[in-house]
C-alpha cells in the first residue's frame, strides 16, 4: 500500500521541512481530521531520511495542536474543536450561582426589554386581527407589512434593502442553517476564516460539509491567498463576518472587500455574509451585499438587540434564491412564529427597538473603558460597540490551564479552540464578552480576577492546576 509521502522543501533542517509540509498538508485538507500519519519507518524509508528525523517531525507538529500521539496506535491528525457546544456549560460542570459568565455572547441585561416585551404584548392582546395571525397556520410566507417595517429599520441602521429581498428567519443560527440548507450539498466545500463563529462551525459539520480554513489578519481574509485556496480547492461558498470578526474583532478592510467580490464574481461562489454582530455605522464597512447583490447572502438577528429569546431574525438574499430558501425552511419549520413577528413588527415600529440600540451603544462604551482600565497592558483587541475582547495570552501561558483557574475563582471565558475551523492550530488566546456581565461591577470584579491571573509568572499558574 502507498504511504503519503510529501515532498520536502530544498532548504533547513529535514525535520523542519517534513513538519512544515504536515502542517501544510493538514491545512489544504489533503491530511484531514483524524488521518494517521504515516508510520514513522516506513516515512523515513520513502523519504530517504532517519527514522530520528520523523520523530522530530511528528513532536514539532504535536506540540502546535496540530496532530495526537495515540499510545500504540499512531499519530493522528487532530479534530480541531472538540464536540462540545461553547455555547453551554458542559455536561457535568457545574455553574457556581455567582459566577461571572463572560462565555456567552449576550446583549447587556437591561429591564428596558422586559418592558418593550409587555408593551407589544399588550397591544397584541387587544388586536383581533393579530390574534388571529397569531394562531393561524401562517400562508404564503411573511406578510409584506413585517417585511416593509424590517426594511424601514433596517435602513435606519445603514443597511438599505428592498423589502421583497428579506425572508424572515429564526435568527443568526437559523440564517446559517437555510444558506447552508439552500447553497451546499453534503460533501461540498464551505470556506471560512480560519478562526470562526462555533455556530457556523457545527452547522457545518452536522450538514458533512467539507470546511476550507483561509488565513487573516486585522484586515480580514488577505484575497490573494483566497484565490489561491480557491483554486487547489474550489469552494461553493464563503461564509464571513466582514466588519467584526468572531472572536478576533477583525474587519475587512474596504480595498479587500472590493477584491473579494471581484473574485466571488470571476470564481464564482457564494458570499454569506453575517452581520449578526451589528456595531455603529462609522464602525463598519461597504455591506458585500451592496458591492455584489447577485451573490451575497446578508444575515442579521434581533438577537443581539432586543434579546435572544425571541429567537427572530431576517436574511437579505437575491431574489433568485428565495424560492429554494423558502422550500429549506417549510420543511425545516414551515414558518417563523406569528407571535414573535408581531412582537418584533411593534418594537421596531414603535421606536422602541431604536431606543434600546442607542442606550446599548452606550452602555457598551463605558463597558469597554472598565476593560482598557483592567486589561490595557496585555494583548487586546475590542471594537466600539461590540460585545467582546479577544486576548492573547501572554509569553508561554496556555489557555486550557488559565480558563480551569478562572472557572474555579467564578469567571467563565471562551477558550480561542472553540472557533477553530478544521484543523487549524488552537490560538493561545481567550474570548471575553464583557457585554454579559450583570452589571459593571460585576464586570469590573471578573476583569480583576483575570488582569491578576495573567499577571502571574506562568509557573506559578500551572501549580494550581
Ligand atoms: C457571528 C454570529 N452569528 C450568528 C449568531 C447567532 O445568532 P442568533 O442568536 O440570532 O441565532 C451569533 C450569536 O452569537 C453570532 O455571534
Amino acid at each position: 500500500m502507498t504511504i503519503w509521502t510529501p515532498r520536502l522543501a530544498d532548504k533547513g533542517p529535514r525535520y523542519r521541512a517534513l513538519a512544515e509540509a504536515i502542517e501544510a498538508a493538514i491545512a489544504d485538507g489533503e491530511l484531514a481530521a483524524g488521518t494517521r500519519l504515516p508510520p514513522q519507518r516506513r516515512l523515513a524509508d520513502a523519504l530517504s531520511v532517519t527514522v530520528g528525523t520523523v520523530t522530530r517531525a511528528y513532536a514539532l507538529v504535536e506540540q502546535k495542536g496540530l496532530v495526537e500521539a495515540r499510545v500504540g496506535s499512531g499519530t493522528y491528525v487532530r479534530e480541531a474543536a472538540s464536540e462540545a457546544s461553547p455555547f453551554v456549560p458542559s455536561a457535568g460542570s457545574s455553574l457556581e450561582e455567582d459566577t461571572i459568565d463572560l462565555a456567552l455572547s449576550l446583549p447587556p441585561p437591561s429591564p428596558r426589554r422586559q418592558a418593550a416585551l409587555a408593551s407589544a404584548l399588550g397591544a397584541i392582546a387587544g388586536d383581533g386581527a393579530a390574534l388571529d395571525r397569531a394562531v393561524n397556520y401562517p400562508l404564503g410566507g411573511a406578510p409584506a407589512p413585517h417585511r416593509n417595517i424590517y426594511a424601514r429599520w433596517l435602513a435606519r441602521l445603514g443597511l438599505p434593502v428592498e423589502a421583497d429581498e428579506l425572508l424572515i428567519d429564526q435568527g443568526g443560527m437559523n440564517g446559517i442553517s437555510l444558506a447552508l440548507g439552500a447553497l451546499l450539498s453534503p460533501g461540498e466545500r464551505l470556506a471560512a476564516e480560519a478562526l470562526s463563529y462555533p455556530g457556523l462551525i457545527s452547522a457545518a459539520r452536522e450538514r458533512d460539509l467539507r470546511t476550507v480554513a483561509l488565513p487573516f489578519d486585522d484586515d480580514g481574509i488577505d484575497v490573494e491567498t483566497l484565490a489561491a485556496r480557491f483554486d487547489r480547492q474550489p469552494f461553493r461558498a464563503l461564509y464571513l463576518m466582514p466588519d467584526h470578526h468572531n472572536p478576533t474583532t477583525a474587519r475587512l478592510c474596504e480595498s479587500r472587500r472590493e477584491a473579494l467580490v471581484a473574485l466571488a464574481r470571476q470564481r464564482d461562489f457564494w458570499l454569506i455574509e453575517d452581520g449578526v454582530m451589528l456595531l455603529p455605522q462609522e464602525e463598519r464597512g461597504t455591506p458585500l451585499y451592496r458591492l455584489a447583490p447577485e451573490r451575497t447572502l446578508f444575515l442579521f438577528s434581533v438577537a443581539k438587540i432586543l434579546g435572544g429569546g425571541l429567537r427572530a431574525g431576517v436574511m437579505r438574499a437575491p431574489p433568485a434564491l428565495h424560492e429554494r430558501l423558502a422550500a429549506v425552511q417549510r420543511h425545516q419549520v414551515w414558518a417563523p412564529p406569528a407571535l414573535t413577528a408581531l412582537a418584533v413588527d411593534h418594537w421596531l415600529a414603535s421606536g422602541a427597538a431604536d431606543e434600546l440600540l442607542d442606550w446599548q451603544f452606550e452602555e457598551l462604551a463605558a463597558r469597554e473603558s472598565i476593560v482598557r482600565e483592567q486589561l490595557g497592558d496585555f494583548d487586546i483587541r475590542l471594537r466600539r460597540g461590540g460585545f467582546y475582547v479577544w486576548l492573547t495570552l501572554p509569553g508561554e501561558m496556555r489557555a486550557a490551564p488559565l480558563i480551569e483557574h478562572l472557572a474555579r475563582r467564578g469567571v467563565r471565558v471562551t477558550p480561542g479552540e472553540a472557533f477553530c475551523v478544521g484543523s487549524t492550530a488552537a490560538p493561545q488566546a481567550i474570548r471575553l464578552c464583557f457585554s454579559a456581565a450583570g452589571s459593571r461591577e460585576q464586570l469590573a470584579h471578573a476583569l480583576e480576577i483575570v488582569r491578576e491571573a495573567l499577571s502571574r509568572p506562568a509557573p506559578a499558574l500551572w501549580q494550581t492546576l
